[in-house]
């Protein structure tokens, strides 16, 4: 169980006050897929903060089922990597100590190879590519088998190619292993080629949300695919960014 009810989340920017997020209200019910999409600047990310637990709301109120902390996978826009370990001691960072080493190693391996990087394990951040390091940030999210998976905008830096099945993947993952998916873009395309249910989100609310009844792998030039992207792109080119939006 993740709810939030009546999340808000305010800062203070050189005297004004800047609304984040304003009486966000959502259940994420478990093994959902979720994406979160609307333009920059509009809360997805302080949304994303806060179901992490990272960032604590001005008001509203968290809930979460009662058996104990859920194992949260957090990827960021940017990789964030520790610049003086390797990919391998980037990926098993989190599961130090907490598993037999054998059983790191095997499930560290086994993570590169799903991200597509077996033979980069020795190879230090530098050495990486913007999309190999983005890669491996999503290995580190991935290794510790999440049972809720946060992901912000996470395939914005990759090539197309690299994106697409990185997109494959992370649906394989889930319909493997049914983690809770939260998924941030600011793409309408992804958002409808990946989620079970697409969140529109405008000046910190969500002001739409779009269900998708489309089974696995999608095909994104398929008509119905097509009518979900234009039914959610009208909505949200509807309001002016500036404006907040009325009550839902
Ligand atoms: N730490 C912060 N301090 C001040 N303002 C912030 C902070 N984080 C986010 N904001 C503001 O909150 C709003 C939403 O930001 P964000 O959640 O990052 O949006 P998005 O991820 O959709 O681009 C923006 O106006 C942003 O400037
Ligand atoms: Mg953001």
């Amino acid at each position: 169980m993740l709810e939030l009810a009546n999340i808000g989340r305010r800062y203070r920017v050189d005297g004004a006050e800047v609304t984040a997020l304003a009486d966000v209200t959502l259940d994420f019910p478990p093994g959902s897929f979720t994406t979160v999409v609307g333009r920059s600047g509009c809360g997805k990310t302080t949304l994303l903060r806060v179901l992490a637990g990272l960032e604590t709301p001005s008001e509203g109120e968290i809930r979460r089922s009662e058996d104990g902390p859920p194992r949260i996978g957090v990827v960021f826009q940017e990789a964030r990597l520790m610049p003086w370990l390797d990919v391998r001691g980037n990926v098993g960072f989190g599961l130090r100590g907490r598993l037999p080493q054998a059983t790191i190693e095997q499930r560290c391996a086994d993570t590169l190879a799903l991200v597509g990087l077996a033979d980069f394990a020795r190879a230090m951040p530098s050495q990486l590519s913007g999309g190999m390091a983005q890669r491996v940030a999503i290995a580190r999210a991935l290794v510790l088998e999440p049972q809720l998976l946060l992901l912000d905008e996470p395939f914005a830096a990759l090539d197309a190619f690299t994106r697409r099945s990185m997109q494959n993947e992370l649906v394989a993952i889930w319909q493997r292993r049914s983690p809770t998916i939260v998924f941030v873009t600011h793409d309408v395309e992804e958002a409808v080629l990946l989620g079970e249910r697409v969140l529109e989100m405008q000046s910190g609310r969500v002001v739409g949300h779009e269900t998708l009844d489309l089974p696995h792998p999608r095909d994104p030039t398929a008509p119905e695919a097509n009518l979900h992207r234009r039914r959610i792109l009208a909505r949200l080119m509807q309001a002016p960014s500036s404006a907040p939006a009325g009550p839902a």
